[in-house]
């Protein structure tokens, strides 16, 4: 079966009415698919930013009603000042090119992250492209960058303990007045969490969110992923039977 084949197959299959409303994904492998080949690691990453159109685009058609991707983490500061810098271009690259698209495809625009300690062109171009679509009211597209979930969850408890000295908290923090803090307030878990490249883990992305989201595993490489992956995800997480520790 060829691409399109696979794409129709996939159209036929998933129910959509039983989407998964919000997907997360752990977007891995940028740097072994680019040694692979013999090239340089900012090669994958410039690969996996063609990845990132097609997943948004695809997930956008599918109908997803949000999108959330891992693109830096708290961590990944430890990298090569090179590479950092790399990553840290990337953004402004891909609104330049994306944002018309994004615009029409009804898409919104999100950064769930410490944003303050990325550098003011980053900031800037994920602040302009989260202005330029406040309004849509098709898929939230969250990038996570400068994402930790431990120094995630202690900013919820340190913004907690400023609100309850100053009396704005009346009696015992529920899971939801706690999710409230979280830069996912308001909205809803994942459903799915997708990581690519075989790797196995969660490295400290939404470790709260993801108590009851069903995980799937390739072992292709990010710059490799296709829609055909996001629509064989959708599927495969469609058959599964979500019992939040229910019988
Ligand atoms: C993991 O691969 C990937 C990253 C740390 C960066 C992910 C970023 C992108 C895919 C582009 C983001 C795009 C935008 C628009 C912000 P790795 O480098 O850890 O790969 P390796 O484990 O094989 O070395």
């Amino acid at each position: 079966m060829d691409f399109r084949q696979q794409e129709q197959e996939f159209n036929r299959k998933i129910d959509p009415q039983k989407l998964p409303y919000h997907v997360a994904i752990i977007m891995d492998g940028n740097g072994r698919w680019a040694l692979e080949k013999g090239l340089p690691r900012q090669e994958g990453h410039r690969q996996g930013v063609e990845t990132v159109r097609e997943t948004v685009r695809c997930g956008s058609e599918l109908g997803l009603g949000i999108l959330t991707l891992f693109a830096f983490s708290t961590e990944n500061w430890q990298r090569p000042a090179w590479e950092v810098n790399y990553l840290m271009g990337l953004p402004e690259k891909y609104f330049k090119s994306e944002l018309p698209e994004l615009i029409r495809n009804n898409v919104r625009v999100n950064l769930i992250g410490d944003g303050a300690r990325l550098p003011a062109k980053v900031r800037k171009a994920i602040k302009d492209g989260a202005e330029a679509t406040k309004n849509n009211t098709g898929m939230l597209l969250n990038f996570a960058l400068n994402y930790g979930s431990r120094s995630e969850i202690l900013m919820a408890v340190n913004n907690l303990l400023d609100d309850a000295a100053a009396g704005k908290i009346k009696g015992a923090i529920d899971e939801k007045v706690f999710s409230g803090y979280l830069y996912t307030a308001d909205m809803p878990d994942p459903d799915l969490l997708i990581r690519t490249s075989g790797e196995k883990r969660i490295s400290n992305f939404l470790l709260w969110q993801l108590a009851y989201s069903e995980l799937w595993f390739t072992n292709d490489y990010w710059p490799d992923f296709s829609r055909i992956h996001l629509m064989e995800a959708v599927y495969d997480y469609q058959l599964r039977k979500r019992r939040f520790g229910k019988v």
